[in-house]
């Protein structure tokens, strides 16, 4: 994929697909690394399944025979030197269940996918998914950039849903004006 943005909404649509309530987006980033961890409390994958998942046969979708997902994403963090896990426990066999995807990247690498519009990546994601909570942070050294679902639940109480116009269009100014200090 052209950004890691686009990785990122796709795994995070993994963690919706599996019935999570809450997903967290954490980045971290220093000037070498991009530390991107997507974790849910989603059905998670039995243990089996999981030791497949990064090859690009394993998917429990209908639509197409094959994943991509994660073995793209695991493919493009590798590619820089970087690293992905997973660790995921499963419904049937947990009761604290959920997925964690781990993924490093060395920024400074020749092959290192620039992030591209994260902003839009987790907007996309508010706005598709109105019953999941989604908790995003993004670390640059010292500052940091936040969006928590839930707390903007508590703010707009039960009138005002989070997928509406003016709700996503607040989000996105946030998020804009994090990033411009974030990066600043
Ligand atoms: N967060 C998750 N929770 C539970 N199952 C997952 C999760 N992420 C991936 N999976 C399982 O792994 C399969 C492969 O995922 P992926 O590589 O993204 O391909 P695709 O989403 O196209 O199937 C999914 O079909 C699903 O069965
Ligand atoms: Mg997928």
């Amino acid at each position: 994929m052209k950004e890691l943005s686009l990785n990122i909404l796709d795994i995070a649509q993994n963690s919706i697909r599996a019935r999570a309530t809450n997903v967290d987006i954490i980045l971290k980033e220093d000037a070498e690394t991009l530390t991107i961890t997507v974790s849910d409390n989603g059905c998670g994958m039995k243990a089996d399944f999981l030791k497949r998942v990064t090859d690009p046969f394993s998917t429990t979708r209908t639509t197409r025979k094959v994943g991509l997902g994660l073995p793209f994403f695991k493919m493009e963090a590798e590619m820089t030197g970087g690293s992905l896990d997973i660790t995921s426990k499963s419904e049937e066999e947990h009761e604290d269940h959920g997925t964690v995807v781990t993924a490093r990247f060395f920024k400074n690498h020749i092959d290192y996918i620039p992030l591209g519009n994260i902003i839009d990546t987790v907007c996309t994601l508010i706005h598709g998914a109105e019953e999941v909570d989604f908790l995003f942070l993004h670390e640059y050294g010292e500052r940091s950039v936040m969006l928590s679902t839930r707390e903007m639940r508590e703010m707009l109480g039960d009138e005002v849903p989070l997928s509406s116009p003016e709700v996503l269009a607040w989000a996105r100014e946030y998020l804009t004006e994090g990033y411009a200090e974030l990066y600043r």
